[in-house]
């Protein structure tokens, strides 16, 4: 018999794409989206693809969405690094997983959750290092209350796992790659900004350093968590560490375009923070650059994903070959010209 697969957040830039790797796979997949939710990306509706209404704060909606499922992916989150009202963050990311969790012990078909977590959960990795699966959050600040509430879902998803739950999370890195360019896609809003002469030089004095997860690694490190993930084990999707200045450096190479010629100073990007999140507040429209964006600018944020490589067959591509794939299709879309 076929598995059926529910993935929450489907009608977003992970889940999506997701969705359709999942059903090119073979798979029948249930995509729970709100009714707000634009699915024009998604696979169209048929005999293995279903879209299903609900929220994961409406516990009933989701308790219905369960029936008859396998396996879950639990992708929804609220992924902005600043919210007018941040209780928000843990309505969503805190008790929609409670949720999820309570909705699997209601049903007795449901073999496993894949839950994506995010690097933020494991905290900053400051000081050079780079993190694993064995770092825990310092807890001795957050730089967003979206971080605060990953962390806190985190000790969720592995108190279950300890508890028995079939629960696998995962931990993408900054995800970046083609794909739906939502408010989770950061990535691509920044390439864009760049590109448009909106970031005209590095972002800071260029230290930093992320991890760089392709959408296609990650979904493939999804799947593979599936398949082989020992529930309660933590996961690492992670990929190449770099920082904006390589990003930026290597896009210019690919595009044959200009380096940026000069960096912008951290002062000035929070000071457009705060003008951004006052705008917010007068228009509504959630801003690009806040300044919990800017504190997490001010960290290191590397870790490593061997783990996920000898256990699930991860395999992670050069953040060259990503964008050598991102950027044209940025340029196809007409999201950025060079
Ligand atoms: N983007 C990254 O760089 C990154 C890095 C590490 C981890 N992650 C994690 O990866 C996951 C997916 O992120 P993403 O980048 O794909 O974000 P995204 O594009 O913003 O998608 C978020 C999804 O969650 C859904 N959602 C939000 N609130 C919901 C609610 N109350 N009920 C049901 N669905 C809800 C959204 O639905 P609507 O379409 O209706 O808004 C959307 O489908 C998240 O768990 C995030 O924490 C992301």
């Amino acid at each position: 018999m076929k598995k059926k697969i529910l993935v929450t957040g489907a009608s977003g830039y992970l889940g999506g794409r997701l969705c359709h790797a999942l059903v090119n796979r073979g798979y029948s997949v249930r995509a729970f989206v709100r009714r707000s939710s634009d699915v024009s990306t998604l696979p169209a509706a048929g005999d293995d693809f279903e879209l299903f209404s609900g929220d994961v704060t409406d516990y009933p909606s989701l308790l219905a969405a369960f029936s008859g499922c396998h396996i879950v992916f639990h992708s929804a989150a609220l992924v902005e690094p600043w919210l007018p009202d941040p209780s928000c963050f843990f309505t969503v990311n805190v008790e929609g997983l409670r949720n999820v969790i309570q909705a699997y012990k209601q049903t007795d078909m449901v073999e496993k959750i894949v839950y994506t977590s995010s690097f933020f959960a494991l905290g900053p990795t400051d000081g050079g290092c780079v993190a694993d699966e064995n770092q825990v959050h310092h807890e001795k600040f957050f730089c967003t209350e979206y971080e605060r509430s990953k962390v806190e879902a985190d000790k969720i998803a592995l108190q279950a796992g300890s508890d028995g739950v079939p629960i696998v999370p995962v931990y993408p890195g900054v995800i970046y790659g083609p794909g739906k360019i939502t408010a989770g896609n950061v990535f691509a809003r920044l390439i864009i900004e760049r590109f448009n002469w909106r970031l005209p030089g590095y972002i800071g004095h260029g230290n930093d350093r992320y991890s760089f997860s392709h959408v296609d690694d990650v979904v493939e490190g999804h799947i593979a968590a599936m398949e082989g993930g020992q529930p309660g084990e933590r996961y690492l999707l992670t990929g190449e560490n770099a920082s904006f200045n390589d990003v930026f450096d290597l896009a210019a190479i690919i595009t044959k375009t200009n380096k940026p010629r000069f960096c912008i100073p951290m002062w000035v990007i929070e000071a457009y923070g705060w003008i951004s999140v006052l705008f917010s507040r007068i228009t509504g429209k959630l801003p690009l650059l806040s300044p919990p964006t800017v504190y997490v600018l001010k960290h290191q944020w590397a870790y490593s994903c061997e783990k996920a490589k000898r256990e699930l067959g991860y395999n992670p591509r050069s953040l060259k070959a990503g964008l050598e794939e991102v950027l044209p299709w940025l340029k196809n879309s007409g999201l950025i010209k060079y």
